[in-house]
């Protein structure tokens, strides 16, 4: 097997904390690691490196574990530009806007729609996403939902199977027979491909009863749960989620106490989307509020063409951290670390020994940089996954 030494690192972090300076971020500076057969196969000081196959100097850069995005909705086609230009001049965020892209992603071959998905993916890989999760959800039929499945696999093995994303136009005067077919034959049809389920348990989506009844239905098929909740506003979710002891339940824009304390409670990961506040104009979820209970916070994309078209987890770590009280630390954990946890992996999202080396490179002294300066491409190298890569 051949290894690799990187050299020369100015700031390597391994997000373990019994490495380094010992904080979550497990932090060494003037550091080496060496890559074997795809796995960390040593970190520490770059005096103390071993000897290995080959070499690169990275030339006093920052490298940091690959970012783990844990939410993304990349099978998809058509533009809501307008939709975004009309909110930026006042009209507010709706859930209805998932149906204009559900026609125009059923109207799509499945080949446009294996391209379009992988330029998504290379797009993220070049932010430093080596990790992603993919739903389906803008498909909504049998065929539709098994197909946006079958395509995101091609992708990741985190594929999601979200069905009850909204009760399509032809269900709109039986939402009953619609969550009958989603826990139906579309689940007979998804459940192959998919490792998650998800629900979109919202004012104008699904109810909690309705997302109880997905859940468990997806569960008695193999599929673990996660949630999208108390988005647009306070509703019951978060608590389901919590009962239900869902690995994750994603947005927690708008947060009771009690919420907060059933996430402390449960070790029910909160995903925290940014992005999706940008550009739906909305209050940012209290991050601070969410740490300081306790509660395990991730970050991620939730890239999709209508609450928040965006692939760049930098974004969302500089978001979190101006507008979230965050501080880069805990950003830079909840975007790695934490995606992963928010998907029950422990093998990506750190870099000690034995972990999958999937990292990205900054054309940076330090991770802070990617709060300081914000909007700026600084991922000069990255590894992972070949899937990553588009294709
Ligand atoms: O995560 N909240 C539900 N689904 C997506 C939005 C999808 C859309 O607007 O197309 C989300 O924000
Ligand atoms: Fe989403």
């Amino acid at each position: 097997m051949t290894s690799l030494l990187l050299r020369h690192i100015g700031e390597l972090v391994t997000n373990d904390p019994t490495l380094g300076d010992g904080s979550p971020l497990g932090l060494l500076t003037d550091a080496a690691l060496v890559v074997e057969g795809g796995r960390v196969a040593w970190v520490g000081p770059a005096a103390d490196a071993p000897d290995a196959d080959a070499v690169q100097d990275v030339g006093g850069r920052a490298v940091l574990p690959g970012f783990v995005d844990s939410h993304s909705h990349l099978v998809f086609a058509g533009d809501r530009s307008a939709e975004f230009a009309a909110r930026m001049a006042g009209t507010p965020y709706s859930a209805g806007g998932i149906r204009t892209t559900v026609a125009a992603t059923r109207a799509a071959s499945d080949e446009e729609l294996t391209a379009h998905v992988g330029r998504h993916v290379a797009e993220m890989r070049r932010q430093g996403t080596t990790t992603v999760e993919i739903k389906s959800g803008y498909g909504l039929t049998v065929r539709d939902e098994a197909r946006a499945l079958a395509i995101a696999r091609v992708f990741t093995d985190e594929a999601t199977f979200l069905g009850a994303h909204v009760v399509p136009e032809e269900y709109a005067a039986d939402p009953a027979g619609y969550v009958d077919l989603v826990t139906g034959p579309m689940l007979d049809a998804a459940a192959e491909h998919a490792r998650w389920i998800d629900v979109f348990c919202e004012e104008g989506a699904f109810d909690a009863d309705q997302a109880r009844t997905i859940l468990e239905a997806g569960r008695a098929k193999g599929l673990g749960g996660r949630l999208h909740a108390n988005q647009l506003g306070h509703g019951p979710g978060v608590q389901l989620a919590c009962e239900l002891e869902l690995v994750a339940v994603d947005h927690c824009t708008y947060l009771d106490d009690h919420d907060i304390a059933a996430l402390g409670d449960t070790g029910t990961v909160a995903t925290l989307l940014p992005g999706v506040e940008f550009s739906t104009r909305s209050p940012y979820p209290d991050g601070r509020r969410l740490l300081d209970a306790g509660v395990v916070v991730a970050l991620a994309s939730d890239c999709n063409p209508g609450s928040s078209y965006t692939s760049s987890m930098p974004l969302c770590v500089a978001l979190a951290v101006r507008e979230m009280g965050m501080t880069p630390a805990e950003a830079l954990w909840a975007a790695t670390r934490g995606g992963a946890r928010a998907l029950g992996r422990d093998d990506v999202g750190h870099l000690a020994p034995g972990a999958r080396a999937h990292y990205a490179v900054l054309d940076a002294p330090s991770y802070v940089h990617l709060a300081y300066r914000p909007g700026v491409p600084l991922v000069v190298d990255v590894q992972g996954p070949a899937a990553l890569a588009g294709g």
